[in-house]
């Protein structure tokens, strides 16, 4: 596994890390308690886990942070980056605490690494939001802020509001069928050292059908995988999240990592 500093946040984590987004049936199954295939989804994380990723991500919403405490028991929590994500119904200074409450009790863990608004709000929302990630980061309930699906001008504002900590990392989507970020999102977190993970990195596992992608990753001889994570690394901030259910899959991906393809050539794709 290769590792980079994530954003401004002076620590550094593995190139890639792990989503635990499933399905929405999954999650309606998950919040009555039912974490289908449990076992191959642990199973998977722990195999990402043992080949030195170390981010794994997830939300409130997901269903999936029962699931991730299960997979990261046994291991040390200070090698281990968690990301969770707090809902826009749920930006209020009191409404916030409790779903932070909640979400580190169900992951089982006295901090989380990575704090994202999962969506904006309203800017006053945002904004109380914002102060109140803050007051956690003092309490040492959070280390870092994030913000996920936010545009640029929402992204400078919310650092405006900051009093005393910046925006780590952003988290939007990016794939090879997706590329609006590199109009501005992109440009902008290389220059302000913001780490940027990169979600749908597979476009949600559609990349690997897609004719185009099979038939230039069999020339350089790698899987349409490896080519689409690659792809993403180009970038110095980004952070792709693959999400793999099956422990093959995330070796697979882990392999990526490693492989070197000249820029120019990614670049064309
Ligand atoms: N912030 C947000 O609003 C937001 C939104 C969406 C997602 N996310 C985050 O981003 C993560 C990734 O997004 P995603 O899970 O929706 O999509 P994704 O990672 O683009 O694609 C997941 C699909 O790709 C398959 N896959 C993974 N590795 C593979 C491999 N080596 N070969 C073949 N197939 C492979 C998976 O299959 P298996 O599962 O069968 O292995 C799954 O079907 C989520 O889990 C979540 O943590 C964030």
């Amino acid at each position: 596994m290769k590792y980079k500093e994530f954003g401004n946040s002076g620590t550094k984590n593995s190139v890639i890390g792990m989503g635990t987004y499933y399905d929405p049936l999954w999650i309606v199954t998950a919040k009555l308690g039912w974490l289908r295939d449990a076992e191959k989804k642990i199973q998977s994380l722990r195999a990402g886990l043992d080949a030195g990723i170390n981010i794994i991500d997830t939300a409130e919403l997901y269903g999936s942070e029962p699931l991730v405490k299960k997979a990261i028991e046994g291991y040390a929590r200070n090698k281990i980056f968690l990301s969770t994500k707090v809902w826009p119904t749920h930006l209020k200074r009191e409404r916030l605490f409790k779903s932070l409450e909640k979400s580190l009790q169900r992951l089982g863990t006295r901090y989380i690494d990575l704090y994202l608004i999962h969506f904006p709000g309203s800017k006053d929302s945002n904004r109380e939001a914002l102060l109140a990630m803050e007051d956690a980061v003092e309490s040492g309930l959070i280390k870092f802020i994030g913000l996920s699906n936010f545009n640029l001008k929402d992204i400078i504002e919310a650092r405006k509001t900051l009093r005393k900590n910046d925006i780590t990392a952003i988290q939007n989507q990016y794939n090879l069928k997706h590329r609006e970020p590199e109009k501005d999102l992109l440009p902008y977190c290389e220059k302000e050292k913001i780490a940027f993970m990169a979600y749908y990195p597979l476009a949600h596992g559609k990349l690997i059908e897609d004719k185009n992608i099979i038939d230039i990753s069999k020339k350089l001889k790698i899987t349409p995988a490896q080519l689409s994570i690659l792809w993403l690394l180009r970038w110095n901030s980004v952070f792709p999240i693959p999400r793999a259910s099956r422990p093959e899959h995330v070796i697979e991906n882990v392999k990526a990592v490693d492989i070197e393809i000249p820029k120019e050539i990614l670049d064309k794709i």
